[in-house]
């Protein structure tokens, strides 16, 4: 076994998972989902599930993971062996997730090069996205450079390789949304995107919107799955756990809202489409940016560079997960786990990326949408729920009030009501919420898939004393 990493500094951690946290989910995936799901209602729910669940849930992974400084598997397992399959869902989780998050990677990078290579004139950015994603080549190769990128930072082990770009980038992202936030606003009608986003009519709320919302937490937030827990497993006991949840879940959070404030205004003023799905970022930020020349497109790159670098501090993470796997529990060393991993992850990057031209289909949809509706809609709820009920009903209150607590050294007077949340709140309103998220989903089509990932689940539950 190679020795186990540490985060090297108070700061590494809190960036290293803000940095996991932040990045394709609240600046790609909000606005289009936010977009998808009729605005208001939506947003508010996801607040909504972020306060009450996404914060639990995170401060849950984080003590789960150090307790036993063991990663999403090895931390279920060295508890009880019947609980290895909650690991294991995990890790498959993410490489589902892995499945399709390289490609939009891949499609940040690329705009880092088309914003200066002619697209910033194109006249409609919507139809120049649409025929990039589906051009034969050229958004594999993309894919390809970035999950290369993935491999150099993760080989080197995350503590080392990702502490770093963040910390330049994140911020730099921060500025270049408040500034078009600031812009937008400037704009005519743009208090009609306003009002998108924040103004509610709970009216048109379905279960489908629920689940989106609870999807969009747990997928923002990087939970459900053990990337939390696997990073939790590099933290020093003495780390204040409590307020490293707190810093994480507020910083995520923000970034979401800033994304949506960024875009919504220009989309109601330039009269563009809310529900345009997986392009909507690549059409609007390019057509605000158009209107403001050489300094536009400037920004424009800046801002797809801060993007790809909020991605790759994201999917490092899920490939951490898949990684600390194969090292913790197949003896492996770190290379030769890294090797397997990405070789998955590249066959299955091929087939969602491919799947966007058309034909590629499972029950009528794409592999892309299959992954992305896999992961988000039933791998994280059950994944929630499983680190819940594990956490509440498997390990005792006072270890658990220990590990949190840092042995009693950090303050946390809410312990009691947090600890009444994980055990009973949460089990019962996610499997609401999934259940009846997951039946709407029938309505859509889109049950057949549903029904795919529970099955894998069972069998994975059966067979995984083995793995
Ligand atoms: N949270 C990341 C994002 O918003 C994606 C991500 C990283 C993730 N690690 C995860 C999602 C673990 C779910 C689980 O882009």
């Amino acid at each position: 076994m190679e020795q186990k990493e540490t985060w090297g500094s108070k700061l590494g951690f809190i960036m290293a998972a803000a940095g996991s946290a932040v990045g394709l989910g609240n600046i790609w995936k909000f606005p289009y989902t936010a977009g998808n799901n009729g605005g208001g209602a939506f947003v508010i729910i996801y607040l909504i599930f972020v306060a009450l669940i996404g914060f639990s849930v995170m401060l849950t992974e984080f003590a789960v993971g150090r307790r036993k400084n063991l990663a999403a598997v090895g931390a279920y397992k060295a508890e009880s062996r019947s609980w290895t399959f909650a690991g294991v869902i995990g890790v498959l989780a993410g490489l589902i997730i892995m499945g399709f998050y390289p490609v939009v990677g891949g499609w940040a990078l690329a705009y880092v090069f088309k914003v200066f290579t002619g697209l910033m004139t194109s006249p409609d950015m919507g139809a120049a996205f649409g025929g990039f994603i589906t051009a034969t080549w050229e958004p594999l190769i993309w894919m390809v450079i970035y999950l290369a990128l993935n491999i150099i930072i993760v080989s080197k082990g995350v503590a080392g390789g990702i502490e770093k770009a963040g910390k330049v980038l994140m911020p730099l992202l921060f500025f270049i949304l408040i500034f078009i936030t600031i812009y937008g606003f400037t704009l005519p009608n743009a208090m009609e995107g306003v009002k998108f986003l924040f103004k509610p009519d709970f009216s048109k709320v379905t279960g489908s919107t629920v689940l989106a919302a609870l999807g969009q937490a747990f997928f923002s937030l990087s939970l459900g799955m053990g990337c939390m827990i696997t990073y939790g497993s590099y933290l020093d006991k003495k780390e204040n756990i409590v307020s490293n949840a707190a810093y994480v879940t507020i910083m995520d959070t923000a970034v979401a809202l800033l994304a949506g404030l960024a875009m919504f205004p220009a989309i109601f003023s330039f009269g563009m489409e809310v529900a345009a799905g997986p392009g909507l970022v690549f059409g609007v930020i390019p057509t605000i940016f158009s209107k403001l020349g050489t300094f536009g497109m400037i920004l424009s790159g800046l801002f797809f560079i801060a993007l790809t670098v909020a991605a790759l501090t994201s999917s490092v993470s899920l490939l951490e997960v898949v990684v600390a796997y194969f090292i913790e529990e197949r003896n492996m060393g770190r290379k030769k786990a890294v090797a397997i991993s990405s070789t998955m992850m590249v066959i299955m990057c091929v087939l969602s990326s491919i799947s966007l031209q058309g034909g590629l289909t499972i029950f009528g949809q794409t592999i892309f949408d299959v992954f992305d509706l896999l992961s988000a809609d039933v791998f994280m709820s059950i994944g929630g729920i499983l680190i819940a009920v594990f956490a509440g009903w498997k390990i005792k209150k006072e270890d658990l009030k220990n590990e949190v607590t840092s042995g009693g050294e950090v303050k946390f007077g809410l312990f009691s009501f947090w600890y009444a949340i994980v055990k009973y709140v949460i089990p019962v309103v996610i499997a609401i919420v999934a259940v009846s998220g997951i039946m709407a989903r029938f309505e859509t089509g889109k049950g057949p898939i549903m029904i795919i990932g529970l099955a894998i689940m069972a069998i994975l539950a059966i067979f995984s004393r083995k793995l």
